[in-house]
């Protein structure tokens, strides 16, 4: 599943929500990207996330959210860990950020 965001005044493009659902296992990976930095810092990375984090877990349809981002995105990790996900594994050096290597830190939560 992949939801688009637009600003309702503009109708300019926001961001993207993405939700990739193993459908035997009942795992789910989340993802998010607010591509326009205008709209960073002001609430909606968490109120989007919550809301996408909260309705896959309501409806019953996923048994575990997972999710991940680079050790060095402090807001992304601000909105895995006040949703309740807790790090379950860290794949170091994984990347490269301005060509030094980075962690990727993987979160999840299970449902119940
Ligand atoms: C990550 C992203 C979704 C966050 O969305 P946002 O709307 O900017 O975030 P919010 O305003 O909802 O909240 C972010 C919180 O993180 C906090 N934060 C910001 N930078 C931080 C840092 N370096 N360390 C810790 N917390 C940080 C903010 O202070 C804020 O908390 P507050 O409400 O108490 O002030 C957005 O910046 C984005 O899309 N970035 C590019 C793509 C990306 O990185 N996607 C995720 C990787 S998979």
């Amino acid at each position: 599943m992949k939801a688009y965001a637009q600003d309702a005044a503009t109708g300019a493009a926001s961001g993207t929500m993405t939700a990739y659902a193993n459908l035997h296992h009942k795992p789910c990976d989340v993802g998010i990207m607010i591509g326009a930095r205008d709209y960073w810092g002001a609430g909606y990375g968490q109120d989007a996330w919550d809301a996408l984090t909260r309705w896959l877990i309501s409806e019953g349809r996923v048994r575990k959210l997972t999710a991940g981002c680079l050790a060095a995105n402090g807001a992304m990790i601000t909105l895995m860990e006040r949703s309740g996900m807790a790090r379950e594994a860290v794949r170091a050096g994984q990347e490269l950020l301005d060509g030094e290597p980075c962690d990727i830190l993987h979160y999840a939560k299970f449902a119940r």
